[in-house]
């Protein structure tokens, strides 16, 4: 019997072509929490994530970062920000990983709604993280991790399957 979930996380790729369409609210608001469902250390969810709908901004942030093109057709971008201040814990020791899973929650989210999404990285690249914080206001404090363009997809797309045997170890390092 088919697992719809396993399904989705199993089909789920970058996608980089998108038709233009706008991403409507209550869908970006689905994908959010979706991704502030994530687990994150104690608890602590030392994440903020600026949602861009403005063509402008997207286009601002597409003419700045050079693995984000995609931004141009894209209908809305999220970008996970991480907010180590947050955890008075830890020190904002795992602020990447929890922002991490946060990020792929948004991406499985993306696919389960029929959109496509690609992670792009600004941190831990200085000059990329600094053209989202100039861009979108965003302060010394909060670090932007990636740009998630969404969008409607141009194209099917396929699956590649990346299950690899020898990647797995039962009981001991085997080798
Ligand atoms: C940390 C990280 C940074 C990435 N940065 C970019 C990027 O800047 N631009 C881009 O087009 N894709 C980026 N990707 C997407 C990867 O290229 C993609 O996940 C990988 O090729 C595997 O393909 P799949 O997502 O379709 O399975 C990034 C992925 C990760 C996890």
């Amino acid at each position: 019997m088919k697992n719809e979930t396993l399904e989705i996380i199993y089909t789920r790729r970058s996608v980089r072509s998108y038709t233009g369409e706008a991403v409507p609210r209550e869908t970006l608001m689905k994908i959010l929490r979706a991704g502030m469902a994530a687990p994150s250390a104690r608890n602590i969810q030392p994440w903020a994530f600026i949602v861009v709908t403005d063509r402008g901004k997207l286009d601002s942030l597409c003419a700045k970062l050079p693995y984000a093109k995609m931004l141009d057709k894209a209908g809305a971008a999220i970008v996970v920000c991480g907010v180590p201040e947050k955890d008075t814990v830890y020190g904002g020791k795992y602020w990447v990983e929890d922002c991490s899973a946060a990020t792929e929650n948004i991406l499985l989210a993306c696919h389960a709604l029929g959109l496509g999404a690609v992670w792009t990285a600004a941190h831990p690249n200085e000059d990329r993280a600094a053209t989202v914080r100039e861009i979108l206001n965003v302060p010394e404090t909060v670090v932007p991790l990636n740009v998630i363009p969404i969008g409607v997809p141009k194209d099917k797309g396929h699956v590649i399957e990346k299950f690899r045997e020898e990647n797995i170890h039962w009981e001991r390092w085997q080798g």
